[in-house]
């Protein structure tokens, strides 16, 4: 794998390595159900915030199975508003995207701005072939993000998890290097 080149910068946006200052933000956020809801696992306590903010900070992504974690902060205003994450996934060229954030930074496009960079390193300097994300269909905010990035919806898997006391229908979306690559590109005029 090339090295990773970070932090990466957007239009609005800073995408860094995490850092142990991030504990109390990503606490905020990762402790509250609505963002748990959708997730794996309960509102996270502070000590299981602790356990990912160290994976993250220390990530290494050489492998299969390694994760690739994102900070997500404002260009103009310092801070941690989410992250997003890339997973490694078995066989040549695949990875399953995933992101979070803050209530408060919700709405104004950040995560789609910060997917569509780790989308871009992941067809360019990452080399893949393809990436994924699977999400609960009841995830309204997440199949948006999916479909404003063009990924296209390949499959419904009806009752695949029972997660948070009940059967839960998955979506998947996906998006190819060279899709993403004609997607890319700027339209040509007239
Ligand atoms: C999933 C999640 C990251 C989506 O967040 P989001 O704020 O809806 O997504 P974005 O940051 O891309 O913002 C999109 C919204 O901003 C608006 N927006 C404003 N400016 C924008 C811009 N420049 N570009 C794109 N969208 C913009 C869009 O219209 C959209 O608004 P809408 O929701 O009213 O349609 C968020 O809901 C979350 O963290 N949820 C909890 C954790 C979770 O479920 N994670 C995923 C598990 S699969």
């Amino acid at each position: 794998m090339p090295e990773i080149l970070l932090p990466i910068h957007t239009d609005r946006l800073v995408l860094r390595r995490f850092e142990g200052r991030d504990l109390d933000a990503f606490h905020a956020y990762h402790s509250l159900a609505e963002t748990a809801r959708f997730l794996p696992g309960p509102a996270k306590s502070y000590t299981k915030s602790m356990e990912y903010v160290g994976k993250y900070a220390n990530f290494v992504y050489e492998k299969e199975g390694d994760w690739l974690s994102l900070a997500i902060e404002a260009k103009d205003e310092p801070g941690l508003l989410g992250e997003v994450v890339l997973k490694w996934l078995p066989g040549r060229g695949q990875a399953e995207i995933g992101w979070s954030t803050a209530p408060q930074a919700r709405g104004k496009g950040y995560a789609t701005e910060a997917a569509a960079a780790v989308l871009d390193l992941g067809f360019g300097d990452l080399g893949l072939r393809r990436i994924e994300a699977r999400l609960d269909e009841l995830n309204t905010a997440s199949a948006a993000l999916c479909q404003r990035l063009g990924m296209r919806l390949e499959a419904r898997h009806v009752d695949k998890w029972f997660y948070k006391g009940q059967w839960a229908t998955e979506l998947v979306y996906a998006v190819l290097a060279d899709e993403w690559s004609r997607e890319s590109e700027p339209t040509p005029g007239p």
